[in-house]
């Protein structure tokens, strides 16, 4: 039987250093599309996937984002008091349940791999999810749900999420040798971080979305660097090859690199024309951008 994936990691750390001044003082992962964090929307994904536990590996900085996932009671009493109603329940209910967030602290800024090796006592000996809160996901059902499902369908081990890009942009990814095709999940028969366009196996980059298992951990303990001069969760992955199935999955959700300022933007413009509240003004903005 395939152990089911309760907890996920997201890491936060990172400085944000393409949005500066913007991200001065607030985390990269709140700034908002449209009325939410960033980072919201990766919980909220992995939530709608049956996740449990959202292990957060945060640094310097980053406090607001434990006090986003918490009670604001000035907040909330205003709100009760005021009878807005309606914002006071939105609040509420996207409040994880007590427990069920907890933080630590990557320390130094080594690389994903070691971000993620950063939570090893908070996840222990089972599956875990990681969402790079950057990659936002829109799709239903949420991607990682579809990667969850995957995940039980081809026997468990290591998925990745998956998407071809132009060659001119794999330098920027994780890039996968693809084997088998399984319906949406493609055998995965090594994985190489950000090569050159001219060495890379294919154009199917991995997106910031993975299911892995505890063993990546004994992998990450060996700190061995690689691309960048980083801990790469690439390379501890490559090296779990042959010991357990691993697999990228191609869903069917839109992905927005909220990592990009270009990225972000049109995250917030595709978000705001799902949201009937706010479409009909943006629909008519963007008219008049476009006629000019
Ligand atoms: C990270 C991973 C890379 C992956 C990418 C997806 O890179 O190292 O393998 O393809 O996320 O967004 P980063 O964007 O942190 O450089």
């Amino acid at each position: 039987m395939v152990k089911p994936v309760r907890k996920a990691v997201l890491p936060v750390a990172g400085m944000g250093t393409r949005f500066l001044p913007a991200t001065k003082a607030v985390p990269k992962e709140m700034l908002p599309v449209v009325d939410k964090p960033v980072v919201q929307y990766a919980v909220e994904e992995a939530m709608k996937a049956g996740i449990e536990q959202f292990i957060f590996v945060t640094g310097r900085g980053k406090h607001i984002i434990e006090d986003h996932f918490d009670h604001a009671y000035e907040l909330e009493a205003l709100l009760r008091e005021r009878g807005k109603t309606e914002a006071l329940n939105g609040l509420l209910e996207d409040l994880p349940v007590t427990g069920s967030v907890s933080f630590t602290r990557q320390q130094r800024p080594l690389g994903l791999g070691h971000a993620v090796w950063s939570a090893r006592h908070l996840v222990g000996d089972e599956p875990f999810a990681v969402l790079l809160p950057d990659d936002l996901m829109i799709g239903e059902p949420s991607c990682m749900a579809q990667m969850i499902e995957a995940y039980h369908r081809v026997g468990g081990g290591v998925i990745v999420a998956a998407e071809e890009k132009p060659l001119e942009d794999v330098s920027r990814y994780g890039v996968i040798t693809p084997g088998v095709v399984r319906g949406d999940a493609i055998e995965v028969k090594s994985v190489i971080e950000k090569p050159k366009p001219e060495a890379a196996p294919s154009r199917l980059c991995v997106i910031g979305r993975y299911i892995l298992q505890p063993e990546i951990f004994a992998e990450l303990d060996k700190h061995e660097t690689g691309a960048g001069g980083e801990i790469q969760l690439t390379d501890a992955m490559a090296r779990l090859i042959g010991r357990m199935p691993f697999h990228g999955v191609k869903t069917n959700c839109a992905r927005f690199d909220c990592g990009d300022k270009v990225g972000f933007l049109q995250a917030n413009v595709a978000v705001g024309l799902t949201r009937p509240d706010i479409a009909p003004s943006l629909r008519k903005i963007i008219d008049q951008f476009t006629r000019s």
